[in-house]
């Protein structure tokens, strides 16, 4: 994704969840013509009512798909605020894919050192499609403003501590975001309208607001989350 120009795609809130399906299924069906499409997912809630939609799409090639999570907390797979059980229900487990084609992040291992250098060496080298949510404060996974993950400028997965709970986690660094294919970033709700209007238009500056690691990609935006920002027609570059 590094260098290119990135799209903005603003939707009233009630097409949300379509049109991100709409534009996952795309990116699946064109991604990695030869060979399986590498995907990893965000979590998070703002992507669940999308993935569910994408569930229902037809003429995906969910057997050539592998998917990869964008970050994990240190919590059991089955737990209320596990990324991996939010994707599961919504979609991983409604979607014809291979058992063996769902890498989960081990976060709650005992030595999460240990999980986050078995998940790099499961990540490849560029991921051709990268689902990522922004938080209030700008973070995306779980790169936060001014921690050591979005420094990290050599290792592709890191344990960090995030400064909400679940604080234990996993998480892919700048290096994967830098080289994913194609990003697409979810943001819905007023909330959002702050983090997002820093991230694109603000000061560069990704070590304090980590989601423009991804300004080259694709932000798929409510009304509400788009917040007036200034967007020229046809839906306007970052
Ligand atoms: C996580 C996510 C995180 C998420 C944002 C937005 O593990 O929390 O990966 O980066 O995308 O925090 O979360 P919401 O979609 O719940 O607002």
């Amino acid at each position: 994704m590094t260098g290119t120009k990135g799209e903005i795609v603003v939707v009233p809130e009630g097409e949300f969840d379509r049109v991100v399906a709409e534009h996952l299924a795309e990116a699946l069906k064109s991604g990695g013509r030869s060979g399986d499409v590498t995907l990893a997912l965000a979590g998070g809630n703002t992507p669940e009512g999308g993935y569910r939609r994408l569930a229902e799409i037809d003429g995906i090639p969910w057997e050539r798909v592998e998917v990869f999570f964008g970050d994990e907390r240190a919590v059991p797979p089955h737990h209320p605020q596990s990324n991996y059980r939010m994707a599961r229900d919504s979609l991983l487990s409604r979607v014809p894919l291979r058992e063996e084609s769902v890498y989960r992040m081990e976060a709650e291992h005992p030595d999460r050192e240990v999980a986050a250098r078995r998940y790099e060496g499961l990540l490849p080298e560029a991921l051709a499609i990268l689902v990522l949510g922004i938080g209030e404060d700008g973070h995306t996974a779980s790169l936060f403003p001014g921690g050591d993950a979005v420094r990290e400028v050599s290792r592709r997965v890191v344990p960090t501590r995030g400064p909400v709970p679940p604080r234990d986690r996993l998480t892919i660094t700048p290096v994967v975001v830098l080289h994913a294919e194609r990003v697409f970033v979810l943001a819905r709700g007023p909330g959002k309208a702050r983090a997002v209007r820093r991230a694109l238009r603000g000061p560069v500056d990704p070590h304090q607001c980590p989601a423009q690691l991804a300004r080259g990609g694709t932000w798929i935006l409510d009304e509400a989350a788009a917040g007036g920002m200034e967007i020229s027609v046809g839906g306007g570059s970052p």
